[in-house]
């Protein structure tokens, strides 16, 4: 990241406790991002996140979407403060296996609208904040867009921190996919690879992953039922979406490995 914004962070002592602690506290930090909206970023954080802990992996899932936070919804959990401990920081509640942040316990599912600079804050805030003791990944659930929550994250973050990038085969999606991995790559912030989502078979994301060679992780079909598991995650991984994503996950955890 350069110029003014760059400076502001950089200036901010909150970053180097951000990085400490994303450093010293997971192995590995992997984010699902898009540049457009409704993709299932969110939906395929939290399966990847079920998935991992049902593999018996230490794993933490953080909410980063300021405006629209809602891994909550999928869970199952009522984001109340009270779920927070806070012994030297704060303490995420475990919930199905998973040790879970997200904006909305602060908030309370009420909106919070946030300028740049002030989404910087509240990012760095909890980042440095949150003692996720030790964990093997950190899944992050972004925002749609190329805006602040990714490109904080890839100035705060280490060599650990790496991107999914979701996209439907819809030719718009695909389009918006490309431009976010310019843009990975021009922040020089690692792509792990894409998932291509609501796609029956391997279409034009599978495509885009090979022109732009990066590992292409597979799809994941429409899933009529998806909706009705939601608040349930025993049932959200048995699902027809959910058990396509055991798939993509083992294949993450062997490139996280690799
Ligand atoms: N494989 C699927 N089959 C059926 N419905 C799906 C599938 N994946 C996601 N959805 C649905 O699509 C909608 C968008 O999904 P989700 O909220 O996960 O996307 P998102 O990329 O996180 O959105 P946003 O950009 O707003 O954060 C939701 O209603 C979700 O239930
Ligand atoms: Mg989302």
């Amino acid at each position: 990241m350069q110029g003014k914004a760059a400076m502001f962070l950089r200036s901010d002592p909150r970053l180097y406790e951000s990085r400490r602690k994303l450093e010293q506290q997971a192995k590995h930090v992997l984010g699902f991002a898009s540049a457009k909206g409704g993709v299932g970023k969110t939906t395929l954080a939290v399966l990847a996140a079920l998935h991992l802990a049902r593999m018996r992996f230490r794993v933490g899932l953080l909410d980063l979407d300021l405006t629209n936070p809602c891994t909550h919804l999928l869970l199952g959990v009522e984001p109340r403060l009270d779920l927070v401990g806070e012994e030297a920081g704060i303490s995420p509640p475990k919930i199905a296996g998973i040790e879970y942040m997200t904006i909305a316990f602060f908030t309370g599912g009420k909106p919070l609208p946030l300028r740049g600079s002030e989404a910087t804050s509240a990012i760095l805030e909890i980042l440095a904040a949150t003692n996720w003791g030790q964990l093997d990944v950190l899944v992050i659930d972004f925002p749609p867009g190329i805006k602040d929550e990714i490109l904080d994250l890839s100035m705060i973050g280490g060599d650990n921190v790496k991107i999914v990038v979701v996209t439907t085969p819809s030719k718009l999606s695909v389009e918006a996919a490309k431009r976010l991995i310019d843009v990975a790559r021009s922040e020089k912030l690692s792509i792990l690879g894409l998932v291509e989502n609501m796609a029956d078979k391997p279409g034009l994301g599978k495509e885009l992953a090979r022109q732009q060679r990066i590992e292409y992780l597979g799809h994941i079909p429409w899933d009529p039922d998806l909706e009705q598991s939601f608040g349930r995650p025993e049932k959200l991984v048995e699902g027809k979406a959910g058990k396509a994503m055991r798939e993509v996950t083992e294949r993450l955890v062997k490139l996280l490995e690799g």
